[in-house]
C-alpha cells in the first residue's frame, strides 16, 4: 500500500486527550473536559436559519460568507474590537478551527517558527505541525502565566515567522491586559512577524476588558484575528466562525479556504446574521450563567486538599493548582475518572507549562450536574 504524505507522517497524531481516553470507560460519567456549550442555540438564531432554508437559500453564495453577515461582523469588530475593517476585509470560516488552519498554512513555510506561549491550545500545534513549520514553545509561569518580555523574546531566531496567542486564554483562563498584549505588539513588529490571535472565548469574559490585539498601533496589517459563534451563542455544532485580516493577505487565506471548502455552508449563514443583530439578552444570559458556574466551581475547588484554584477572568475553564498532591496531572485525571467518575483534562495536555494544573470545564454541564461533579471531586481529595 503506497504511503501517507510526509506531513502526516512527520507531525504527531492527533490527541483527543482524555475525551478519548472516557470513550472506554463504562458508567456514569461527568464530562468536564470538553469545551462544549451547555445552553441550546437561542431560538431567533434557529428560526432565521430555518426561514433562510424556506427562502431558498440553499445554493453556493459568495466565496469569502454573505455580504450582510460580513457587514454585521465589519460593524462588531469596528464597534467592540476597536479594528478598523469592512465587510470586504472579512472571511466566514467553518468555525475558529478553519481560520487557523487557513492562516498557518497561509503564512507558514516548512521551517518556519512559530512562538506559542505555553499552556497552548493543542489544536493550534497539530497546525503549524501540518504547515511544516515548527512550535516553539515559550513557557509562561503559574499562577497568573502572564506574558512578559522574559518568557517570549529569547525563544525569537531569524528563523521566526510568526506569535499564535489564545486571548482570553484556554487553558489559564487568563484575558490578556494591555500591557501584556504591547509586549507581544512590540516583539512583532521588531521582527516583522505575524500574530495570530485566537479569540473565540472574547465574549465570556467576567469583569476584565478583553482587547483585541489587532487594535494596538502597527498590528492591523500583520495580525490575523480570529473568532466564531461557537462557544458565545452555543453554536458549536453549527460550525462557524471568521477571522479579519488585511486586504493584502486575504488571497492567500481564501486559497486555502476555497480549495478545502469552497465556503461555509449558506443558510447557517443567516442565523449568524440573527446572532449579531438580534436580541443581545440571549448573550448576556449565557455568560450570566457562565459566572454563576465559574463562581460554585472555584469555590468548592478551593476546599479541597491539595487544591489551588484563582479565579479566571475569562473562558468557560478553571486551570487548578493540584502540584501539592504530588502526582502528576494525567495520571491523577486518570484516577480521578476511575473513582469518582469526574472526566478533567490533564494541564499537561496544554504542554510542561500546564503540569501540575487540571482544566475543568465549569460551562459544559448544567448546575446540578456541576454540583454532583464537584461533590465527587471533594470526595476524591479527601480521600487521595
Ligand atoms: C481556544 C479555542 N480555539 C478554537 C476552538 C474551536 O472553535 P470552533 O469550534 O469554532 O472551531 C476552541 C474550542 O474549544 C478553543 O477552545
Amino acid at each position: 500500500m503506497p504511503k501517507p504524505a510526509n506531513r502526516i507522517t512527520a507531525s504527531a497524531p492527533k490527541n483527543f486527550g482524555m475525551f478519548a481516553r472516557a470513550m472506554a470507560v463504562p458508567g456514569d460519567l461527568i464530562h468536564l473536559e470538553l469545551g462544549m456549550p451547555a445552553a441550546d442555540t437561542p431560538d431567533h438564531i434557529k428560526a432565521a436559519t430555518i426561514q433562510a432554508l424556506r427562502d431558498g437559500h440553499v445554493h453556493y453564495s459568495d466565496l469569502r460568507g454573505i455580504e450582510p453577515l460580513r457587514a454585521a461582523l465589519a460593524a462588531k469588530l469596528s464597534s467592540q474590537n476597536d479594528l478598523n475593517v469592512t465587510a470586504d476585509d472579512i472571511l466566514v470560516t467553518n468555525g475558529l478551527t478553519q481560520a487557523s488552519f487557513a492562516a498557518f498554512m497561509a503564512l507558514l513555510d516548512p521551517g518556519d517558527e512559530c512562538i506559542l506561549p505555553e499552556p497552548y491550545y493543542p489544536q493550534h500545534l497539530g497546525k503549524i505541525e501540518l504547515a511544516g513549520a515548527v512550535p516553539v514553545f515559550a513557557p509562561l509561569a503559574g499562577p497568573d502565566f502572564a506574558i512578559t518580555h522574559a518568557a517570549l523574546e529569547p525563544h525569537i531566531t531569524s528563523r521566526t515567522k510568526m506569535i499564535s496567542i489564545v486571548n482570553p486564554c484556554n487553558p489559564t483562563g487568563r484575558v490578556y491586559s494591555l500591557e501584556e498584549l504591547q509586549i507581544i505588539a512590540d516583539l512583532a513588529i521588531d521582527h516583522d512577524l505575524w500574530v495570530i490571535s485566537d479569540e473565540v472565548y472574547e465574549h465570556i469574559t467576567y469583569g476584565a476588558q478583553h482587547i483585541s490585539v489587532g487594535s494596538l498601533p502597527g498590528m492591523a496589517a500583520r495580525t490575523i484575528t480570529m473568532s466564531a459563534f461557537t462557544k458565545a451563542y452555543a453554536m458549536d455544532g453549527w460550525r462557524i466562525g471568521y477571522l479579519t485580516a488585511h486586504p493584502d493577505v486575504m488571497p492567500a487565506l481564501m486559497k486555502i479556504t476555497t480549495n478545502e471548502v469552497t465556503h461555509v455552508n449558506t443558510f447557517i449563514q443567516y442565523g449568524a446574521v440573527a446572532a449579531l443583530t438580534g436580541p443581545p439578552d440571549a448573550l448576556a444570559r449565557m455568560v450570566a450563567d457562565d459566572r454563576v458556574a465559574r463562581d460554585l466551581v472555584v469555590a468548592r475547588l478551593n476546599q479541597m486538599p491539595g487544591v489551588t484554584c484563582p479565579e479566571p477572568e475569562g473562558t468557560i475553564y478553571a486551570f487548578p493548582d493540584i502540584t501539592a498532591t504530588g502526582m502528576a496531572s494525567q495520571e491523577l485525571a486518570e484516577m480521578m475518572m476511575h473513582d469518582v467518575g469526574v472526566v478533567v483534562e490533564a494541564g499537561s495536555f496544554y504542554g510542561d507549562a500546564g503540569e501540575g494544573h487540571l482544566r475543568v470545564c465549569f460551562g459544559a454541564q448544567p448546575m446540578d450536574r456541576l454540583s454532583d461533579a464537584m461533590d465527587r471531586m471533594q470526595r476524591f481529595f479527601n480521600e487521595l
